[in-house]
């Protein structure tokens, strides 16, 4: 996506299509003012006639509006303007996409950045617009057979500024959104690819073929025998049931010379039936999804290059398939992790920790400034908060308030949850020196204090994001989250942000 700023007047600038706001009881936002007065009233008379809704996120599209020189104008309902913060502006530009992605538009000029938004800079305002046009425009249809609709024609967006001196927190409000649309574009495909396309195999080469090319890029793909040699037992239990090789993805990117990375690690369960401990049947198709943490960092690593951004950053995918059959691990069996802890595997459905443990433990070799896993791992977090936020576990506050406030900024949720502690005596095993489940009570809980127990000496942080990652029902389809908090983490940590 092209993105452009101007002073001019909305009216005077030919386009094919202006977005403009209108709020409650018909009060008109600066593009629509201006829009309304150079076509002598036109705005105005459709509201009086009732046929423009200020409804939030409600969306009229006029053409041959006279006196103006833009072909369309979408007049767009802001709700009441007290209460016009990010999140709705995210929602009219959503609502506004899909209206003008049903038309052969090309550029179009966004004028609610003309707007004040309750509690957003120039800055945000530019780069969550930026990031709900290309969310919006998102479409996944590679699995589609016949003639593919064609793609949008949205090809350059404006930002209308009051003042030159709006036009550089625009651009590079812009400029980051554009990258994070990229990201969770990225882990968005992978997440809706079915498990019979995106394996783990599926997964390093996505991997490897971001980095070739560019030069701050590195991928490294480990195999199975490298993994028995670095003594991941626990990772490579539960492979153990599928004929699809595991594969250990690590990827560096070095825009500093002299700083220790950041670290992030994710889920790379390509599908996850239980195992042994077999999953039912009803919505099973759904985890395919359950590599959406590995598909979230990789995302981050995407955006990241693409911004070539002055920090050192590592991502560490293990990938594995989760199958029951006659070498599937199964409940009691005791493994070995790469720690050296031994681990009573109760449940084979309790997989995402047995892998992410002996990554964690890979990790140490990076020394990092600080390392976050990200993972879709427990069913009970879905329950504790639902799809709206992502769960916060670490074993150092700073972090875990720096995650949860780049998330409350970048528009993508999260929030904190407890880690060991009592929790602990929830891991114990009588043959092994833990279990790999606590029982359904603070399943969420139990599972991040178990990860702590490879942690020790780490700046580290786990996010949960069971309940976010994807959708279920009639909107079915990856989210691309959290992408966005991630990237606001980096961008803040590397001095990116005005
Ligand atoms: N991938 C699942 C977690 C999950 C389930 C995410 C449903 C989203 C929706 C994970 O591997 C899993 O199966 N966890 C178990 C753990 C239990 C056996 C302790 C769970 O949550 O039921
Ligand atoms: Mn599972
Ligand atoms: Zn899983």
């Amino acid at each position: 996506m092209n993105y452009f700023t101007t002073t001019s007047q909305p009216s005077k600038r030919a386009v094919d299509c202006a977005i403009v706001g209108i709020y409650d009881r018909g009060k008109l936002g600066a593009g629509a003012s201006d829009i309304d007065s150079a076509s002598g009233g036109e705005i105005r008379r459709l509201v009086k006639r009732g046929d423009i809704s200020s409804k939030l996120a409600r969306c009229t599209m006029l053409t041959n509006v006279p006196g103006i020189k833009a072909d369309r104008v979408i007049v767009a309902g802001l709700g009441k303007r007290a209460d016009f913060g990010a999140a709705q502006l995210r929602k009219v530009l959503a609502a506004a996409t899909r209206l003008i992605s049903e038309t052969k538009t090309r550029q179009v000029l966004n004028c609610l950045s003309l707007e004040s938004v309750s509690r957003t800079s120039r800055y945000y305002v530019a780069r969550h617009s930026a990031e709900a046009i290309g969310d919006a425009l998102y479409r996944f249809t590679e699995m589609k057979s016949g003639r593919k609709p064609a793609a949008s024609a949205l090809k350059k967006v404006g930002f209308c500024i009051a003042k030159r001196s709006d036009a550089s927190d625009t651009r590079l409000g812009a400029e980051h959104g554009g990258a994070i649309v990229i990201g969770a574009s990225l882990a968005r495909d992978l997440g809706n690819l079915p498990a019979n396309v995106c394996n783990p195999s599926y997964l390093a080469r996505t991997a490897r073929k971001l980095a070739t090319g560019n030069g701050k890029l590195s991928t490294r793909v480990l195999t199975e025998a490298e993994m028995r040699r670095l003594g991941m037992g626990s990772l490579l239990s539960v492979t153990a049931g599928t004929k699809e090789p595991a594969k250990l993805i690590v990827m560096q990117y070095k825009g500093e010379r002299n700083e220790k990375p950041v670290v992030l690690v994710g889920k790379g369960v390509t599908f996850d039936t239980g195992g042994i401990s077999l999953k039912p049947g009803p919505s099973m198709d759904e985890m395919k999804f359950d590599m959406c943490g590995a598909a979230s960092v990789i995302g981050v690593m995407a955006a990241v290059a693409a911004l070539e951004l002055p920090i050192n950053l590592n991502v560490i995918v293990p990938a594995v398939e989760n199958m029951p059959s006659g070498k599937a691990t199964k409940p009691g069996d005791i493994v070995k992790s790469m720690s050296g802890q031994t681990i009573e595997v109760l449940n084979t459905d309790a997989e995402g920790r047995l892998i992410l443990c002996d990554a964690l433990t890979y990790a140490r070799r990076f020394k990092p400034a600080a390392i976050i896993d990200v993972a879709t791992l427990t069913g009970a977090c879905v329950i504790a908060l639902g799809a709206h936020r992502s769960a916060v576990m670490s074993n150092t506050d700073a972090l875990r308030d720096e995650l949860v406030d780049a998330g409350a900024r970048a528009g993508d949720l999260a929030w904190p949850m407890p880690l060991g502690g009592d929790y602990e005596e929830q891991l114990k095993s009588n043959f092994a020196d833990m279990a790999n489940i606590g029982g359904p009570a603070g399943g969420a809980v139990t599972a991040a204090t178990f990860l702590g127990k490879f942690t020790d000496g780490l700046t580290w942080a786990h996010m949960d994001i069971a309940g976010t990652a994807w959708k279920s029902g009639a909107q079915k389809g990856a989210t691309g989250r959290p992408v966005p908090l991630l990237s606001e983490m980096l961008l803040a940590r590397c001095g990116a942000l005005p």
